[in-house]
């Protein structure tokens, strides 16, 4: 055999820029239509003067004046109407008429040696002076000055999105006031407010007053990935929630900063803090309490006219604090037990002549939508609202992936693309076990980047119903402030770029450039980011190297990075401090672990990211034996405490049945409660390299390929991603899932050298 070897890691090295204090004209997030840079700079001094013509201008220049107050010091008065066309040292704020549509958000920024020139119409000239703010350096600076650059700038999409779940965890006031501002600062315009949920009910309702002062709190909550079995931490939560004065004042807040703010109340499903509340909306008399564990409740609202009355009420009160043109009325993840079980729910289907629970919930979703209309409000909803038929005007939000958008696209529809493998900010940004809070998902900064939310495939009628995309931040493990920051940022920068900027203008390499200069400005505005691995992270290849060069880069100005060679924690009192390439020696077949830690300027430190280091043979191919398309699956009927006895279980026992699957949805084992599944199957590699695996399960999964096993997890929906080497051709893959009641999930997904990660099907499989 041919000696191959490779050596792998996650890191490499690329020379970093950064903006640090200097004026990068390119390094604007998000990515303008049109830049053009010129020749000179215009500074900023004592003697600038600001001129804007109306109200409108007038607020935009005043929020700048302010910042360059606090930035710079620099305290300038605004000016009444424009400046004469010979004046130097000015800079002017012009409002233009709106031309219909995303139009109304342009803008154009013109810098010279003599003036700053934005012109746009209202929230445009809004967005040219968030642009104006990152040409302008953010620390303190003796003449600060912006490049001479002409930028013609306009969004693709109208809705830019970010969501917040204020149900699970409640974010107090000050905090969705900063959210607010980070959204302005990278042009995002909609703030999804996820308001109700079966673990809190967040907002006042003048009729209803028990809704907060019984749904607002909650016994006690699981403790992170506990529940199942479910371990509470016997601490209450609550009451929390925000008044209607206080909803009116982040509604002013974000208009002023030309955000929409859109309120979720959820139903029919999500709603058992209401029922705590209420009890008589649900289809059983209860009682039931505000929720103390994580996943999908089966207690929903029951399709009695009282419900209704009850909505009608609430969302009356909703539409009247919220001007925004539509309420989400959530429609996700309603589990229809109570329904079938109510002999009131049956005969209502008879009598309205439906044929399950879905067409009841699409039943139910219409009624809904008339109580909207009738308060001059259109609905939205997640995807499931699609099940037994769409509501005539309804708009769907889709994150069970991207098929629910396109369905409802091709029906007319309007859409917002929230698909979870790209749009979740709750998920893990790097394997879980170098992550400092751990999500499920796994979803890098790379990944949320990669997204188009209008694929080639869509006929230019179903683009026109893509209104844009959103990126989705549920609460269950963001605790406070902190969590909830390391997990949207920086990845909701990269939203806002979709959202933003045209798609042939969309680069990684040079969205990371840009965002290292966007580091400092979010440090400036109290974030607690993720901090970044080493710049230029990606698994690196290389063949028969027994010497390997490490070189690494700082992710963001002035960072230092400490690392390990030896398998011990990274620390800046004891480990060295990266100062140039390090020569590693690596016999064949042996391996050392890569421990970096990032130590920002302001001493906040990274998670420690590990990286294999292993100059290894690839594993050889086998002769392929499998005929038939799909995997083998074996199912032992018990409960498995860990992956091991099951795993002994199945090399001493019959299995209980046996047959051949094409997906691994679990699907044909929905009902049983305590079992082992022992999938098996070929699959091709169609070319040398490392190939990433990423396995999820509910409750435990192990993964072996070629009869190594490279993933024992026992972590409920923690994702473990492996990198095995492969020589190209068959290899074999085995998957063990232990299900020990409740939720019943597994997902594989893999990604083969240099290429992105995609679900790996049971159906791509041979046996
Ligand atoms: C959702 O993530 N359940 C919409």
């Amino acid at each position: 055999m041919l000696r191959i070897a490779c050596l792998f890691l996650l890191l490499c090295a690329s020379a970093s820029t950064y903006a640090d204090g200097r004026n990068d004209a390119a390094a604007v997030v998000p990515q303008p239509r049109s830049v053009r840079p010129s020749t000179g700079a215009f500074a900023l001094n004592g003697a600038t003067q600001i001129y804007a013509a109306d109200a409108s201008a007038r607020a935009t220049a005043q929020m700048f004046a302010d910042w360059l107050g606090e930035t710079q010091g620099l305290n300038l008065p605004i000016r009444d109407g424009k400046p004469e066309r010979a004046q130097r040292n000015v800079l002017w704020f012009e409002t233009t008429k709106a031309r219909p549509g995303i139009a109304a958000e342009a803008y154009r920024l013109v810098a010279d040696a003599d003036r700053i020139h934005i012109s746009g119409a209202d929230a445009g000239l809004f967005y040219g002076m968030q642009t104006l703010m990152q040409l302008l350096p953010v620390t303190k600076q003796a003449a600060p000055t912006v490049a001479a650059i002409d930028i013609d700038d306009a969004p693709r999409f109208a809705w830019r999105g970010l969501h917040l779940d204020v149900g699970r965890h409640f974010f107090p006031i000050a905090f969705v006031k900063k959210y607010l501002d980070l959204m302005a600062q990278y042009k995002l315009n909609t703030f999804h407010w996820h308001l109700t949920e079966d673990q809190g009910w967040r907002i006042e309702i003048k009729k209803y007053p028990r809704l907060t002062e019984v749904g607002a709190k909650r016994r006690e909550t699981v403790v992170e990935h506990k529940v199942d079995p479910y371990v509470g931490d016997g601490i209450a939560y609550g009451p929390l929630y925000y008044t209607q004065d206080q909803v009116r004042e982040i509604v002013a807040y974000a208009a002023a900063r030309h955000i929409t703010v859109i309120p979720e109340i959820e139903l029919p499903g999500h709603a058992q803090a209401a029922l705590a509340a209420y009890p008589q909306f649900a289809c059983t008399p209860g009682p039931f309490e505000v929720w103390t564990n994580w996943g999908v409740s089966e207690n929903i609202f029951c399709p009695k006219e009282e419900t209704f009355a009850f909505l009608d009420d609430v969302l009356g009160e909703v539409a009247a604090l919220f001007p925004a043109p539509y309420i989400h009325i959530g429609g996700d993840e309603a589990p229809k037990d109570a329904w079938k079980k109510s002999a009131f729910v049956q005969d209502l289907i008879r009598r309205e002549k439906l044929k399950n629970e879905d067409e009841l919930q699409s039943w139910f979703i219409r009624r809904v939508e008339k109580i909207a209309h009738a308060k001059g409000k259109r609905i939205i909803g997640w995807d499931e609202i699609l099940e037994g038929g769409l509501a005539p005007d309804a708009t769907v939000m889709s994150w069970r992936g991207e098929k629910g958008g396109f369905a409802a696209a091709k029906q007319g529809h309007d859409v917002v693309m929230s698909p979870t493998g790209y749009c979740y900010l709750d998920y893990a940004q790097g394997p879980v076990e170098s992550e400092t809070f751990a999500f499920n998902g796994y979803l890098p900064l790379q990944n949320v980047y990669a997204y188009d939310p209008l694929p080639p495939a869509l006929s230019a009628r179903e683009r026109s119903h893509i209104l844009g995309v959103q990126g989705n931040a549920w609460s269950e493990h963001m605790p406070n402030a902190e969590t909830a920051e390391y997990a949207v940022f920086p990845r909701a920068l990269a939203i806002a770029e979709i959202g933003w900027s045209e798609q042939s203008s969309r680069d990684y390499a040079d969205f990371e450039r840009r965002l290292a200069s966007q580091y400092p400005r979010l440090d400036r505005a109290g974030i607690r980011y993720r901090i970044p691995e080493p710049q230029g992270f990606g698994d690196v290849l290389q063949i028969d190297q027994p010497h390997y060069r490490l070189q690494l880069a700082a992710p963001m100005p002035g960072a230092a990075i400490y690392y390990t060679l030896d398998g011990s924690l990274p620390d800046p009192r004891y480990s060295p401090r990266y100062a140039g390439p390090v020569d590693v020696d690596l016999p064949l077949e042996q391996k050392r672990q890569l421990r970096t830690l990032v130590v920002a300027t302001d001493g906040r430190r990274s998670g420690v990211y590990n990286a294999s280091l292993w100059n290894r043979g690839l594993k050889p191919a086998i002769a392929a034996a499998g005929k038939s398309a799909g995997a083998t699956y074996a199912y032992y009927e018990g409960r498995f405490p860990t992956l091991l006895e099951f795993e002994n279980t199945v090399t001493q026992r019959k299995p209980g049945a046996q047959g051949e699957t094409r997906a691994f949805d679990l699907k044909e084992f929905a009902g049983k409660k305590e079992y082992g599944l022992d999938f098996d199957g070929e699959f091709t590699a169609a070319s040398d390299g490392i190939y990433r695996f990423v396995v999820r399960a509910d409750d435990a999964v192990s993964l072996a390929i070629d009869g190594e096993t490279v993933v024992r997890n026992e972590d409920y929906e923690q994702p473990r991603s492996v990198l095995v080497p492969l020589q190209h051709g068959v290899h074999r893959l085995r998957i063990g899932y232990v299900q020990r009641g409740g939720g019943a999930d597994l997902h594989l997904q893999w990604a083969p050298p240099g290429g992105g990660l995609r679900e790996l099907k049971a159906e791509e499989l041979k046996h």
